[in-house]
């Protein structure tokens, strides 16, 4: 089952995953998280795999970690573990990843594209990191970040105040590369990994590896005690409301 909620496609040098739960936006469950997991790894290790594409189907990126999942897994501390696995073996990942958004990216499906190295966006797309509107704290890295790459004014504004965000927007603040109608999405998105994928290999993997080296000690720490504030804010009663409201279909009252 989880194989159809990450499609595999292989086409020359170029690994596609295509996060495939449209009913539901795309949100991620923990099955989807340990088929990314198992994907990026072995894709690490297989030389015929240079480049990966990562899109969502049906007009939408995706809208963050599947809240019921999240609820129903209140109290079971190692399946916390399994997203900040996913970022760890994101954000380790040697080889370039190129992200197509389209439609909605909440949360972690925002704060995921820190970690790729190109992201082209529709202009449908919308960004949004609404931790403070569920009682939660930052993740993925995002409290590193975003205020190194747009100070903290701007960080606190996306990562507190948490209102979702327009593509051109976005793509004003560096967020992103390029922003596109969304018929040419997907097909300028594969140009360019094709691209990618036809330059030296083992000269495109070291030339990233040293664009991220710097930020690399910081950024694996704080991965860690992010989720560990996350993992304590679930079972807060503000966390509590607000995923109650959430499946309610009203308003939180903090
Ligand atoms: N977790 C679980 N279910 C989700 C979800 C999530 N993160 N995001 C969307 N869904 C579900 C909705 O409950 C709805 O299910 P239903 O059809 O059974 O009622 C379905 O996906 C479609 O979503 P809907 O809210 O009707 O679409 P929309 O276009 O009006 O809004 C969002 C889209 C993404 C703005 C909205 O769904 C949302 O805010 N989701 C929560 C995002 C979030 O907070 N993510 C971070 C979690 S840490």
């Amino acid at each position: 089952m989880s194989q159809d909620l990450v499609l595999q496609q292989r086409d020359g040098y170029l690994l596609h995953l295509t996060l495939n739960r449209p009913d539901k936006k795309n949100a991620l469950t923990f099955e989807m998280y340990l088929a990314l997991i198992e994907a990026m790894k072995q894709a690490e290790q297989d030389d015929g795999v240079r480049v990966l594409l990562l899109s969502g189907a049906g007009g939408s990126f995706t809208s963050g970690n599947d809240i019921a999942a999240f609820v129903a897994a209140m109290g079971q501390p190692e399946k916390a573990r399994i997203p900040l696995s996913f970022l760890q073996t994101l954000a380790g990942f040697s080889k370039p990843i190129v992200a197509a958004v389209d439609g909605v990216a909440v949360g972690i499906g925002s704060s995921l594209l820190l970690h790729c190295d190109l992201v082209l966006a529709s202009e449908e797309a919308i960004f949004q990191l609404p931790f403070t509107k569920l009682g939660l704290v930052p993740e993925g890295g995002t409290s590193l970040l975003l205020p190194q790459q747009l100070g903290h004014r701007l960080a606190f504004e996306l990562l507190v105040e948490g209102d979702a965000i327009p593509a051109h927007r976005a793509a004003q603040l560096g967020l992103i590369n390029t922003v596109l109608p969304q018929s040419q999405l997907l097909d300028s998105a594969l140009r360019r990994a094709h691209a990618l994928t036809r330059l030296a290999p083992e000269a495109v993997r070291q030339s990233k590896q040293m664009l991220k080296a710097a930020n690399k000690p910081a950024l694996d720490a704080v991965l860690v005690s992010e989720v560990e504030a996350f993992a304590a804010r679930l079972s807060s009663p503000e966390a509590r409301e607000a995923f109650q409201a959430f499946m309610e279909k009203r308003a939180p009252n903090f």
